[in-house]
């Protein structure tokens, strides 16, 4: 690839927004992972994600999220903020066609309520819509987390349905549409 080349879509850049630089969890150091383990084991955060708290050493966890991160239909990245600290983990998966679902995870709990997961995502969503020319995002989330909710709502998705989950919980499904993406971005409507 020449330097003037368009990024193709297999590539991984690095991304910012605001306070936030998104990087290719590829490339993160021993610090960003002792954090990456302590997230995925905290039971709160497992609870709110609708999976089970890892067990996994982190030796093993970070094989395995290595192993997934380099999938076709992936792009992983960790979130650090202004102090360059691992504050989390934002992805695409499931990236099919013009599609993908959204995941992310805040780990630290002193950057919740912050405006971080927002501006996490904002910068994902510019590289879906940009880049990968992806049309629409998609992503689940629990009708017991409405910071999560409130968060996804500020970017722009909106709901389309609630359904019945495992464990009595209800399953709320958001999309966002690259149309309403750009208008919100045109008009300057975007946090
Ligand atoms: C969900 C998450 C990504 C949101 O990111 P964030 O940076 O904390 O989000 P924000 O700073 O925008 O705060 C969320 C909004 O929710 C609102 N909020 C918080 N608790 C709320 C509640 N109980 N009811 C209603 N709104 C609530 C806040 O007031 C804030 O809105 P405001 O800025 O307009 O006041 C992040 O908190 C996180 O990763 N949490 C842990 C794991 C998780 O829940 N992941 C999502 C799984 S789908």
């Amino acid at each position: 690839m020449t330097a003037t080349s368009a990024p193709t879509r297999d590539a991984q850049p690095v991304l910012a927004r605001g306070r936030v630089t998104l990087r290719p969890l590829a490339t993160a150091g021993l610090a960003a992972w002792k954090r990456i383990h302590a997230h995925f084991r905290d039971p709160e955060i497992a609870f709110l994600n609708g999976t089970p708290p890892s067990r996994m050493p982190m030796w093993l966890m970070r094989r395995v999220l290595r192993s997934d991160a380099r999938r076709p239909d992936r792009r992983t990245y960790g979130v650090f903020d202004e102090r360059d600290d691992y504050v989390g983990t934002v992805e695409l998966y499931d990236l099919r066609g013009a599609e993908a679902t959204l995941g992310i995870i805040i780990g630290e709990r002193t950057h919740w309520g912050r405006g971080y997961g927002p501006e996490a995502i904002e910068a994902l969503l510019e590289h879906a819509f940009g880049d990968l020319g992806l049309e629409r995002v998609r992503l689940h989330t629990f009708a017991d987390n409405p910071r999560a909710q409130a968060a996804f709502k500020k970017v722009g998705f909106v709901e389309l349905r609630r359904v019945p989950a495992r464990n009595d919980r209800i399953d709320v499904q958001m999309a966002l549409e690259r149309d309403a993406w750009a208008a919100r971005h045109r008009l300057g409507g975007a946090p």
